[in-house]
């Protein structure tokens, strides 16, 4: 798409930082001042860097808004700082009886929206729940969608069908994980009463997106992290949640009383709540490899 940018020449200094922050060299600086270098301009990726790099607020782009770019507060923490703060973090499973108020929900999902995507705009939505009664009634219908699942299971034949359907990794993720999770859940809610799905929690967001839009399930993932980290920077917890999605995404008639369309995924869950216990220690853990090609 072709676009336009509006270059303000008593403002702009022609000292070039946009043409070299810009990632598809679609600027260039002519006669002392920046302008847009033709048969280029359709390249643009609408990433927005141009205008935030500029600081005399000389260019704006056409489709984005400068009202979209507020000033930067220089950040005042050490990178130690940071470092604790995710080593404090931890997947958090055990809540206060206390809601989450829409405030910090909207905060959690504004802070979410600063992660990048393969391609701008965001792909991904978040569907919120922060109602007991809508938490309990999705927790219900994944015990007995799960519940389904493993009798399914348990019977040779549609075990050949869901194997057929469904591919041999997700047999694989079943057979070794999923499935003996799902099954002490249930039970431990046919005991306990408790839900082993989504932990009580008094929020849950759903980040979802159009299976056409280009590389929505990662886009959708490092939404849910963003929102993970912002979460816990508001004194929140929370827990990533994968046992969620399947069962919407597959399960006829799940998908229409939650407003999501045909073309919908959902990627990922998030419950989040304001956690019951403090940790006192961090745990350290190793990656599965870390190596550089050459030693
Ligand atoms: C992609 C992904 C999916 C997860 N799915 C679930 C889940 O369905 N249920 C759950 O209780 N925890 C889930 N978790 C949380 C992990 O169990 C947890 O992150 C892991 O045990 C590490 O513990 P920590 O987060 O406390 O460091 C998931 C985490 C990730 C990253």
């Amino acid at each position: 798409m072709t676009r336009a940018y509006r270059i303000d020449a008593k403002l702009c200094r022609g000292d070039g930082l946009c043409v070299a922050v810009c990632p598809k060299r679609v600027l260039e600086i002519a006669e002392g001042k920046a302008r847009a270098v033709e048969g280029r301009v359709r390249h643009c990726l609408l990433c927005g860097q141009c205008m935030a790099v500029c600081v005399h607020d000389a260019i704006e782009v056409e489709g984005l808004s400068r009202a979209d770019f507020p000033p930067l507060r220089r950040h005042a923490f050490a990178p130690e700082d940071f470092e604790t703060f995710l080593a404090e973090r931890r997947s958090v499973r055990t809540f206060k009886d206390q809601p989450v108020s829409r405030e910090l929900l909207e905060r959690i999902a504004r802070a979410a929206a600063f992660a990048p995507m393969g391609f701008p705009p965001h792909s991904t939505s978040i569907l919120i729940f922060d109602r007991r009664e809508d938490l309990d009634r999705l927790a219900a219908e994944l015990r007995r969608g799960y519940g389904k699942l493993l009798d399914m299971y348990r019977n040779p034949f549609l075990r050949l069908i869901i194997r057929l359907k469904r591919g041999a990794e997700t047999m694989h993720a079943m057979r070794t994980h999923v499935l003996q999770i799902v099954e002490e859940d249930n039970e431990r809610f046919r005991e306990r009463g408790e839900d082993g799905y989504l932990y009580g929690a008094p929020a849950l967001l759903l980040f979802h997106a159009n299976r056409w839009s280009v590389a929505y399930q990662e886009n959708a993932m490092l939404v849910a992290a963003y929102a993970m980290l912002e979460a816990q920077a508001l004194g929140l917890g929370s827990t990533v949640l994968s046992i969620v999605p399947p069962l919407i995404n597959n399960m006829p008639g799940m998908r229409e009383p939650y407003g999501l369309g045909q073309d919908d995924v959902v990627v990922l869950g998030l419950i989040v709540g304001h956690p019951k216990y403090k940790y006192h220690r961090a745990i350290e853990r190793k990656l599965a490899g870390v190596r550089y090609l050459r030693p």
